[in-house]
């Protein structure tokens, strides 16, 4: 059996969607659906996860291991991420959490 498929290697790029309370009456479900469906380059895993404690800016999407922390994301920003940011390695402005990306 070869393990090393099932495995998990730290660089490559996972993407974490919130399913906790406050990103699920969001909407976070279908977010979390959206990236499982959607065309993804190699070695891009998506994972659901608990609180990130931003809640107040729900659903919560952070992309490592870049550390891109994305707020208020929307099933039609899962189509921008994924090629914008996963494929193009551009991230989506516009949807960068003020938090953790100050605007300047
Ligand atoms: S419930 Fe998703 S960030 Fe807190």
């Amino acid at each position: 059996m070869n393990t090393k498929s099932t495995q998990l290697n730290i660089r490559d790029r996972c993407v974490h969607v919130c399913q906790h309370s406050s990103c699920l009456r969001q909407g976070s479900a279908i977010i979390l659906l959206e990236f499982q469906l959607a065309d993804l380059p190699e070695k891009t895993t998506i994972l659901p996860c608990e609180c990130q404690g931003q809640c107040s800016a729900s659903p919560t999407v952070v992309v490592t291991p870049d550390q891109t922390w994305y707020y208020r994301v929307t099933p039609k920003d899962v189509t921008k991420i994924v090629e914008q940011h996963l494929k193009g390695g551009e991230p989506v402005k516009e949807k960068l959490h003020p938090r953790f990306h100050p605007r300047v």
